[in-house]
């Protein structure tokens, strides 16, 4: 079976997909009994994984809309997009297509299984294209990428729910740097320890070590928001659970106890005047 640069696959004998137990979480339906065995696993230590998945959905969505409006941005880049054609929730594309009809949506995603179903669908991302978030050069330069975006202009780039799936998240955030432009925003979330019982933490962690592709990285809410050093981090809301962020304060969804998801929008500060698109959509 395929793999990807870092030799993992979603179709990988023996080992559950993680975009298929996130799949599983969201109550899609394209998950094998492996992916929900490694799903109730999970929820057996936290039982709130599947609301807090819906609620890191939302914001992957309510963020990247808000980005693209606030920052007359018209190229968004989503990394790790996982399924999302089979959701009755709204996608990152769905969402910013909603606020600017013309913008520029790509997607990649690393798991076979996420490829495999955007091709048979064609529809929504029917273009999901293979990229790791580690060779970002793999990804803003992918041929099929090439001419669709510009590296010259800002992007939004998504990362929800995928850096803690990468051992070094700080190294992205870095990459990232060196190649957008300024007034780039990326919009990240990551499950953290913070205020998590440890037990919880150690019975999630366990889970996907024995049954998934990869292992999962519980980071402190210190260690999410430190790789972004050097970006200016949008507060409020700041780095909060991802059902408290928005920037002026009406998105206000219930804390969990069992499980904690962050999220953040940052932008790469620098950006100059003629980076910005006139009111009406025009550059
Ligand atoms: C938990 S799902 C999140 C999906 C979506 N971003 C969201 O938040 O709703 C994680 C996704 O990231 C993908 N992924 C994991 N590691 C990745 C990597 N190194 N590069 C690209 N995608 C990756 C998985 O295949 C999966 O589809």
């Amino acid at each position: 079976m395929t793999s990807d640069a870092t030799g993992r696959s979603g179709l990988d004998h023996g080992k559950a997909s993680l975009a298929r137990v996130y799949n599983y979480y969201l109550r899609g339906k394209d998950w094998s009994s492996l992916d929900e065995e490694t799903a109730q696993a999970v929820i057996r230590s936290a039982p709130d994984v599947p609301e807090a998945a819906r609620e890191n959905f939302r914001f992957a969505g309510r963020a990247a809309a808000w980005a693209v409006a606030e920052h007359q941005i018209r190229q968004v880049v989503d990394i790790g997009v996982g399924i999302v054609n089979d959701l009755p929730l709204p996608s990152v594309e769905t969402c910013v297509l909603e606020v600017d009809p013309g913008a520029t949506v790509l997607a990649f995603d690393n798991d076979e299984v996420v490829l495999a179903h955007a091709r048979a669908l064609r529809r929504g991302y029917g273009g999901v294209l293979r990229g790791d978030v580690t060779d970002l050069d793999g990804i803003f330069k992918h041929p099929d990428a090439v001419g669709l975006i510009d590296m010259a202009e800002p992007l939004v780039v998504i990362l929800a729910a995928v850096l803690h799936f990468v051992p070094d998240a700080a190294a992205v955030m870095v990459g990232l740097r060196e190649r957008l432009a300024p007034g780039s925003v990326v919009v990240l979330s990551h499950v953290t320890s913070t205020q998590t019982s440890e037990r919880r933490v150690a019975g999630m962690t366990k889970a996907y070590d024995d049954k998934a592709v990869s292992p999962i990285f519980f980071r402190s809410q210190e260690e999410i928001r430190a790789p972004a050093d050097g970006w200016d981090i949008v507060a409020p809301p700041g780095l909060v659970d991802v059902q408290r962020w928005s920037p002026d304060g009406t998105y206000v969804g219930p804390l969990y106890d069992t499980v904690r998801v962050l999220g953040m929008a940052a932008v790469l500060p620098g950006h100059q005047q003629e980076h910005v698109r006139a009111p009406g959509g025009a550059r």
